[in-house]
């Protein structure tokens, strides 16, 4: 059964459970017996997150996630030890404790929308580790950060021109629309020295794709076809907040990205669309885009 928006009686149940499932009130009730259960038996350490704090994947995903994220950066991405690292959406430090022991002589910078994540890394990782450091941005994001004061599409970085010599963006544009993303992208390209490299992650969208989606083999549904403030299109699974997961079109994407003068170095095409993938492949698609030097 359709409203008159065209979403079905299932999308708005959907929609309904996942604003249950990252509200904050209904997160810290939740887990508050297993938090209190792990802290009580002293199973988790002092730089894993409460479990009311991990949004994404599994509470034993944290470690993992962050090792997979520490062998990428440094095989495939020319992380080094005295590498200035910038980390767009960094959540609750998942990569920044992975990259702990790596980061011998460099500085790791993160930002992120949400400021509980921000104070529990301060708190946890800052003060054990000063050369980590986090910021909260007050950016809107309706899933993550309703009433956030300045938009996506025209914040900017709290960072010097040419500070770092890579950034990460792990599963943050796929919470974003395009105007905010291209936005990013620009802020990013001042802050990355020449020669600097930024690794990010998308749903990207291109032909196959969209042959694909119809038959229902991808993660999720992005059913609705939507368009953001300045008129560019993009695809979500959900309507009402867009920025649960969003779809980006790949065409405009890479025009965007030519035109912000940055470059693609690599693909990596993720197994979120059902698409034939090689062993090791991400979840996300995963691109590398270059300043040039
Ligand atoms: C799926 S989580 C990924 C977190 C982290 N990168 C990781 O891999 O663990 C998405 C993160 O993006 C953040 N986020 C969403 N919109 C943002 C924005 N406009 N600027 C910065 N962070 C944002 C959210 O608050 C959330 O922490």
């Amino acid at each position: 059964m359709s409203s008159a928006h065209g979403e079905t009686f299932r999308g708005r149940v959907r929609s309904r459970l996942k604003g249950i499932y990252y509200s904050r009130t209904c997160r810290a009730l939740a887990y508050a017996p297993a938090d209190a259960y792990d802290r009580l038996r002293g199973r988790r350490g002092p730089l894993t997150p409460p479990r009311r704090l991990q949004y994404v994947g599994r509470a034993a995903d944290f470690e993992a996630v962050g090792a997979d994220w520490r062998e990428r950066l440094v095989r495939d991405h020319g992380l080094r030890p005295d590498s200035d690292v910038l980390d767009i959406g960094c959540g609750v430090g998942r990569a920044a404790v992975a990259l702990i022991p790596e980061l011998r002589t460099g500085s790791y910078e993160g930002f992120d929308v949400v400021p509980q994540f921000i104070r529990w890394c301060r708190r946890a990782i800052t003060s054990r580790h000063p050369r980590f450091r986090f910021r909260v941005a007050d950016v809107g994001n309706r899933q993550y950060n309703r009433g956030g004061d300045s938009p996506a599409a025209r914040f900017a970085f709290p960072y010097a021109d040419e500070a770092f010599d890579l950034a990460l963006a792990a599963s943050v544009f796929t919470h974003m629309e395009p105007d905010g993303i291209r936005r990013y992208l620009a802020e990013t390209r001042r802050v990355l020295r020449p020669g600097g490299a930024l690794v990010c992650t998308f749903f990207l969208v291109d032909e196959e794709v969209e042959r694909m989606l119809p038959l229902g083999r991808s993660a999720f549904p992005l059913d609705h076809e939507l368009t953001d403030a300045e008129g560019t299109r993009y695809r979500a699974a959900d309507r009402r907040v867009p920025e649960y997961c969003a779809g980006i079109y790949e065409r405009p994407l890479r025009a965007d990205v030519a035109a912000i003068g940055l470059e693609v170095e690599a693909v990596e095409r993720g197994w979120w669309s059902g698409r034939e993938v090689g062993p090791g492949a991400p979840y996300q698609d995963l691109l590398r885009l270059r300043r040039p030097a």
